[in-house]
């Protein structure tokens, strides 16, 4: 039996059921429905619109329920449309004439977005931990790189040696910056919906307040129609998860790159590179790949609920059933990924001998032959037109660079010092830069930043 089978002269088709059913998928919300029932029958006992022994009944049921549904018992009907019905259904199989009053001043309308918003909550939380998780991997490697060093690119072309651990903390900062954002979505999400209706509210003396402290909620909605609506804390979860997603298909294009005959700068460990059916010699980065490719699937997730949502008229409709399929793969995508690349981080050899050859090269610190002189006067223009002619000339006549510095009437003896291997990334001073200095400053900040990340998502 349907929930509105009172207007109804018959059952639906069964077409109509195949493709409007959402218990397929919604069902994970099953555990959220439940608390939310909870929350409601409490205020409906409060309300005295409901006995409390009826209230008793209800959350009796409900409790057991819960049971069936972790046990695996819980036997779904086939008009049981979505997690709502079937829990209600079920609620009054086993309440009997109490289950009557269950939906009493709500609809579904209220109930799924208070169930998908304490859902979202709880989810946004593990992923964060999990973000933290990958930082801290990166952090420890960038602890354990010591003094090593590689180049830093631009265009993919050497530029300057920058420090390993600068480098793997730059993605560090990245997936700090992904928790924030988790942090201020789960914020703005905090919203309770429940009472708002179908998209009016009641003539029930109901308390949304009250519910919403009862579910945990910072706050109740403001507007009705709003409350049943709004489901920009979906796209806003669904953005951050495809950040996220872009940052883990940089961090894992870093490992494809590396990993690579070519660079040379890591070998994967066996039990995170896989082989070739044919090749026997390959070892393949497929986790760092995956994690590009699956960047594609997040950004689809996010654009493709926005256009769900652009065009609908207020209040509740059926579109928004939509919200939670990209929900919920990005949020197993994104989960799937970050285990995975803390795996694949944690246990990557990196070739710092290799690294430091690559670096080591005198070109890389031409703009340090350039900035010298700069501390002696010459103006920049004229030093990096100086110390490029000095490259390029180098190149065409094979001749050593270190050799035109020497004889060179700016420059002499004193700058070659600078060529020396391993001079270059000391030089990087100043606040946020590539040297040892301002490295261990970001080092500790990034720390530090561990640790309020961790009470932030626990608060
Ligand atoms: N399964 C529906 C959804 O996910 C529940 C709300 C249905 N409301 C309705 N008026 N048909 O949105």
């Amino acid at each position: 039996m349907t929930l509105w089978h009172g207007r109804f002269g018959g059952r639906p088709a069964d077409e109509l059921l195949a493709y409007t059913v959402s218990l397929p998928f919604d069902r994970r919300l099953a555990a959220d429905d439940l608390t939310g029932s909870r929350a409601h029958v409490r205020g409906l006992v409060r309300a005295g619109l409901l006995s409390a022994d009826d209230g008793s009944i209800l959350l009796a049921a409900l409790d057991r329920v819960g049971v069936e549904l972790d046990e695996g018992s819980f036997a779904v009907r086939p008009d049981d449309e979505d997690v709502h019905t079937a829990v209600e259904r079920r609620v009054t199989e086993i309440a009997g004439a109490a289950g009557a009053r269950l939906h009493t001043g709500r609809s579904r309308n209220d109930q799924v977005a208070t169930d998908l918003r304490l859902f979202a909550k709880r989810e946004l939380t593990g992923v964060g931990h999990l973000v933290v998780g990958l930082e801290q991997t990166l952090l420890g490697r960038a602890e354990a790189a010591g003094d090593a060093y590689l180049p830093g690119y631009t265009h993919l072309q050497r530029a300057q040696p920058v420090l390993l651990s600068h480098h793997l903390l730059a993605h560090a900062w990245a997936l700090a910056r992904d928790v924030d954002r988790l942090v201020d979505t789960r914020r703005r999400l905090d919203v309770s919906p429940l009472g708002a209706g179908a998209l009016a509210g009641s003539s029930l003396p109901l308390d949304p307040d009250a519910t919403a402290a009862d579910l945990g909620f910072a706050a109740r909605f403001d507007n009705s129609l709003d409350a049943v609506s709004d489901r920009d804390f979906v796209a806003e979860s669904l953005f951050d998860l495809a950040m996220l997603g872009i940052h883990l298909s940089r961090l894992g294009e870093e490992l494809v790159i590396w990993s690579s005959e070519e660079w040379g700068f890591a070998t994967l460990a066996d039990a995170y590179a896989t082989g070739s059916s044919m090749l026997p010699q390959k070892k393949n980065p497929d986790i760092a790949e995956l994690a590009r490719g699956k960047a594609g699937r997040l950004i689809g997730d996010l654009t493709g609920f926005l256009a769900t949502l652009k065009g609908l008229p207020l209040a509740y409709n059926r579109d928004l059933q939509e919200d939670k399929e990209p929900l919920f793969d990005a949020l197993d995508q994104v989960r799937g990924g970050l285990v995975a690349m803390t795996g694949l981080w944690s246990s990557v050899e990196l070739h710092l001998d290799r690294m430091k050859e690559a670096a080591d090269t005198p070109a890389a610190c031409a703009v340090d032959l350039a900035e010298w002189l700069v501390q002696r006067g010459t103006p920049f223009r004229d030093a990096h037109a100086l110390v490029g002619g000095l490259v390029r000339d180098s190149m065409e006549r094979h001749v050593p660079l270190a050799e035109l510095v020497e004889a060179h009437p700016a420059l002499g003896v004193a700058a070659v010092e600078l060529l020396a291997p391993g001079v270059a990334v000391t030089r990087r001073s100043t606040p946020g830069g590539a040297g040892p200095a301002p490295v261990a400053v970001q080092m500790a900040a990034l720390r530090e930043g561990l640790a309020a990340q961790r009470r932030h998502l626990d608060r």
